[in-house]
């Protein structure tokens, strides 16, 4: 089933989430349903807060990378592949020098500014068997894993940039909160003017 994504604004984006065990009510149901509604949405990532919930569950699939001819052969193989789910997790290192990457975000659509992120991470996580993992990944695995992991803590990337740009980008995120804009898939907005 595809959820509505919940807009800037709305405070559940703002909650740091809390763990998640195996009792969760339709935890299997809930997690099919927000893959549906990040590949609805064209998203590479979503976090539980962007469908309501404030809960430590993320998920993510970079394979629209898969023909991004600007990374290198290695690179564009790996993200071809990499669809996870991430349950209760924890970054455990950040390191590496940071670089700049134009990221988006389902929750905030039409936006995209430069964030800057170390390169590498080190994560542990449970699957959606509750098997527990350690990855490390670096490049725009990391990117991504690092965005979504920022919701999960009620982190947004707009919170990342200058404060010039957010003096330039802040008439455009109230529309958004107030649900003036057109986006492509199904939302939620916190403060629509019927
Ligand atoms: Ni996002």
């Amino acid at each position: 089933m595809i959820l509505p994504i919940i807009a800037y604004g709305d405070p559940v984006l703002r909650k740091v989430g809390i763990d998640v065990d195996k009792e969760y009510p339709n935890l299997s149901q809930l997690i099919q349903n927000m893959q549906e509604t990040m590949v609805n949405a064209n998203g590479i990532g979503l976090a539980a807060p962007q469908i309501g919930k404030a809960i430590r569950i993320f998920i993510v699939d970079t394979s629209p990378f898969e023909n991004d001819k600007d990374l290198d052969e290695n690179e564009r193989n790996f993200l071809a592949t990499f669809k996870k789910v991430f349950i209760n997790a924890k970054i455990i290192k950040e390191e590496g020098d940071e670089w700049a990457f134009n990221e988006g975000c389902l929750s905030i659509p039409d936006i995209t500014e430069d964030v800057y992120r170390e390169e590498k991470i080190t994560i542990e996580y449970l699957d959606e068997n509750f098997k527990k993992h350690t990855d490390v990944l670096d490049g725009l695995a990391a990117r991504v894993v690092q965005h979504e992991y920022d919701h999960i803590e009620g982190i947004l990337f707009t919170d990342k940039i200058s404060s010039l740009k957010k003096r330039l980008i802040k008439k455009k995120l109230e529309n958004i909160s107030k649900g003036k804009i057109n986006p492509s898939y199904r939302m939620k907005f916190p403060f629509l003017k019927k």
